[in-house]
């Protein structure tokens, strides 16, 4: 509904918990992770009709991990809610397992913006003192911010501890058709923090940059493989490829529960989440103080909805972690996080 309409959305149940995951009430994948792992503690506290077994909350783990394809975030948070109620357990004990683990896991990322936020502010600090303290305009994609994280964001928490220390950030913010996600949300969470931003359509990036009118580009990522290589929002690659030809540092800022341990070289192999026609058939906007939907195509044109792609690793300058910045390879993500060597 944002930013039209603010509402708080109390999700009860995990069928509540699906239908917000599916539909987009959350969104962003650490919000989504960490909402499933409440909406596993909601099954076993309200199992509505369902009969409380171990097999219905395997169907529960199974059905919130389908809501939504692409973001690692959802498995890896469904995975670590199952493997903490395993043991055997009265419902009652499982469902306090649950709620502590997925306390555990929202104050965790909390945490990994914080620091993505720290490493993150290095960099834009940096390139404030090399422009003799002017302006740092940074192009984001998508909404990676605190609507999407718990808390300060991802792509978005550097920019916005870079203003409060009073450096001077201004934000090109790309509408991200279909959904705009950028139009509707990051421009009203900036506005919210009041970073200076200006919102654009998603084919002016390349010209902007061209014009030396962006210095920096923040992605947020939905899943980066351990190579290095990111899927992130439809529309993230096009923006790499033009930093990339115009010498414009691109970064993605991820925490490491968006990391694909498993995931090694194939860029192809990450389902890419195949959203409803309706979506790029109808904008959604405000007319009259009322939220209305108005169709922008033929009813009868064929529409393909590719909700993310894949930005290869070589065009990625480096990735800002909560563990650190490193190069978008799997040797110097290693160096940060050995445990997964
Ligand atoms: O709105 P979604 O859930 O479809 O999009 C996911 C995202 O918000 C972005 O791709 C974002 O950059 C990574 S998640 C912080």
């Amino acid at each position: 509904l944002l930013p039209f309409e603010f509402k708080i959305f109390d999700l009860k149940s995990a069928d509540d918990v699906y239908f917000a995951i599916r539909n987009m009430v959350v969104r962003g994948a650490p919000l989504i992770g960490v909402t499933a792992a409440f909406g596993i503690y909601l099954a076993l506290v309200n199992p509505g009709k369902s009969k409380l077994s171990n097999e219905y909350i395997l169907e529960v783990a199974k059905k919130l991990e389908s809501a939504r394809p692409t973001a690692v975030n959802l498995k890896y948070a469904i995975k670590r809610q199952m493997n903490a109620i395993k043991s055997n357990g009265s419902p009652n004990e499982k469902a306090q397992i649950a709620l502590k683990t997925a306390g555990e896991m929202l104050r965790e990322e909390r945490e990994y913006c914080r620091q993505i936020g720290l490493h993150g502010l290095a960099l834009i600090e940096k390139l404030y003192n090399k422009k003799s303290k002017k302006t740092v305009n940074i192009l984001t994609h998508c909404n990676a911010g605190w609507l999407a994280c718990i808390d300060y964001g991802t792509a978005t928490a550097p920019i916005y501890f870079a203003h409060d220390k009073g450096i001077n950030v201004h934000v090109w913010v790309d509408e991200t058709r279909p959904r705009n996600q950028g139009a509707r949300l990051t421009t009203w969470e900036l506005d919210h923090q009041g970073v200076p931003y200006t919102l654009i359509t998603d084919n002016a990036g390349g010209y902007l940059m061209q014009q030396g009118l962006v210095d920096l580009v923040i992605v947020g990522s939905d899943r980066t493989a351990l190579t290095g290589n990111v899927v992130n929002k439809i529309g993230t690659y096009l923006k790499a490829l033009a930093a990339n030809d115009n010498n414009v540092p691109f970064y993605v800022a991820l925490p490491e529960s968006s990391i694909d341990w498993q995931l090694q070289n194939k860029l192809n192999q990450v389902q890419i989440e195949r959203r409803s026609a309706e979506e790029i058939m109808f904008v959604e906007g405000s007319h009259e103080n009322k939220i209305k939907k108005i169709r922008i195509c033929p009813e009868n044109a064929r529409i393909a909805n590719f909700g993310f792609d894949v930005t290869p690793a070589r065009l990625i300058t480096g990735l800002i972690t909560d563990r650190g910045i490193c190069k978008a390879k799997k040797e110097d993500i290693l160096k940060l996080f050995p445990e997964y060597s």
